[in-house]
């Protein structure tokens, strides 16, 4: 079965020398181990060296991740990062498709798409935003919007191992905002990925793959969205900025 997620999405916050605090705060936080958890951190790219540096130190028990990438392998692409100089430097997991990239940076699906394939040929875990602003939301369309984001991110990929793709689903009306969807929102939408996505890939691929949910996640309402069966983890923004409350989180999920 799927093994729980939590992952923390540091976004433009923590310099380098504040990242690799956060980072080493966290290893002692975490030292004893995460069961069965997945911990994955996503700090800022001039950060995710210093951070590689920390886990390796420590052995800490958590994997590392992008906040975003370029699909191209290399050449004139001012300010892009390429998924090959991610894996040069240790990073297993990107973030792809974030509603702020979405809405500040103009990423559409066609390009999550592309950026999804790039890692997957890279054997960097794509972890796939999704979500629904206020106005869909209130024209109760939620569920069809989000449906159609899945059917063109995932269009002509071939996923093999189940556990190498992730979908995050972050209703935007709810992130940073301190309002979170409700336990039962998170399932209906998370719940509807799902049937979508065993409707591309087949029902076994789709059993396999964590969906989880983002969105004002934080340590006191964690465990309500990890008891919904489509619900496999949190993508936590603001509670990852620090050890203590992302630790938190996790522990709640062993
Ligand atoms: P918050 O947890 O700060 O609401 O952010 C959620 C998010 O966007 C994670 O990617």
């Amino acid at each position: 079965m799927r093994n729980r997620m939590i992952a923390g999405n540091w976004k433009m916050n923590k310099t380098y020398s504040e990242g690799v605090v956060l980072a080493q705060g966290l290893a002692r936080e975490l030292e004893g181990g995460t069961g069965s958890v997945d911990v994955v951190v996503a700090p800022p790219a001039v950060d995710l060296k210093g951070v590689a540096e920390v886990i390796e130190q420590e052995q800490a028990p958590f994997a590392l991740s992008a906040q975003n990438v370029y699909w191209e392998e290399s050449g004139a692409f001012t300010g892009e990062t390429a998924p090959g100089m991610l894996n040069a430097i240790g990073a297993t997991y990107c973030i792809i498709g974030h509603s702020e990239r979405r809405g500040y940076f103009g990423e559409t699906d066609e390009d999550i798409n592309r950026k999804a394939k790039a890692l997957m040929a890279h054997d960097i875990v794509p972890i796939s935003c999704c979500g629904e602003p206020l106005e869909v939301r209130e024209a109760g369309e939620h569920v069809a919007f989000v449906v159609d984001q899945i059917k063109k991110d995932t269009e002509g990929l071939e996923i093999e191992d189940p556990s190498k793709y992730v979908i995050a689903y972050e209703p935007i009306w709810a992130i940073g905002t301190g309002k979170t969807a409700t336990a039962d929102d998170a399932q209906e939408v998370c719940g509807a990925i799902r049937k979508t996505l065993a409707e591309i890939f087949g029902q076994e691929k789709a059993d396999g793959i964590r969906i989880l949910y983002g969105g004002s996640a934080k340590p006191e309402n964690v465990a309500g969205f990890l008891e919904k069966e489509d619900v496999d983890g949190a993508l936590v923004g603001g509670a990852s900025l620090k050890a203590d409350s992302f630790a938190a989180m996790v522990k709640a999920a062993m």
